[in-house]
């Protein structure tokens, strides 16, 4: 067991985690934060996903033996309020009303941290994170445009372009 405090969206909390605990088990168990779900647990769907460090992560990869004192620890329940989390989320649910979700809270954190770079879109950086993230649902695209959609928004100062429907 390892003690040690984390940063949680600034405030700091005490975790006694076992060494080999991920950082996903200490997220849920410890930080009591659901959004960051268990899919592949292979570091392939994302929907792990928190910021660690400013970083977007896959959660279950990450063991607590290697998280290091003071750490930040940022999940989608502390960035929702976001301008551009709020329009990737809803695009995707506005595209995907019926699907069970479990992919949101990766999809939330990951359009923090594009958006927050300030930039306008950049279609390489959101390919970039895809490589390690999907809709177990319905694939990439759906992904791929919510995204689109958040690094678009006001927040960057540029107008959202609507998704397009198309591919999976
Ligand atoms: S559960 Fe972590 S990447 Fe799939
Ligand atoms: S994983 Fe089910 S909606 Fe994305």
């Amino acid at each position: 067991m390892t003690l040690r405090t984390v940063l949680r969206d600034g405030r700091p909390e005490t975790v006694d985690a076992d060494d080999d605990a991920t950082l996903l088990d200490v997220v849920q168990d410890f930080l009591v934060c659901h959004s960051a779900s268990k899919g592949c647990v292979d570091g392939l769907c994302g929907a792990c996903r928190v910021l660690l460090n400013g970083r977007v992560t896959n959660s279950c990869r990450v063991f607590w033996r290697d998280v290091s004192e003071g750490a930040e620890v940022l999940t989608y329940e502390d960035v929702s309020g976001d301008p551009a989390v709020i329009a990737a989320i809803g695009a995707f649910e506005d595209e995907l009303p019926t699907r069970c979700s479990r992919c949101v809270g990766g999809l939330g954190v990951t359009a923090f941290a594009l958006a927050g770079k300030g930039k306008l879109p950049d279609e390489d950086a959101v390919e970039q994170t895809l490589a390690s993230a999907t809709c177990m649902c319905t694939g990439r695209a759906s992904l791929r445009r919510a995204l689109l959609v958040a690094i678009a928004s006001p927040k960057n100062g540029a107008t959202p372009a609507p998704p397009e429907n198309g591919d999976p």
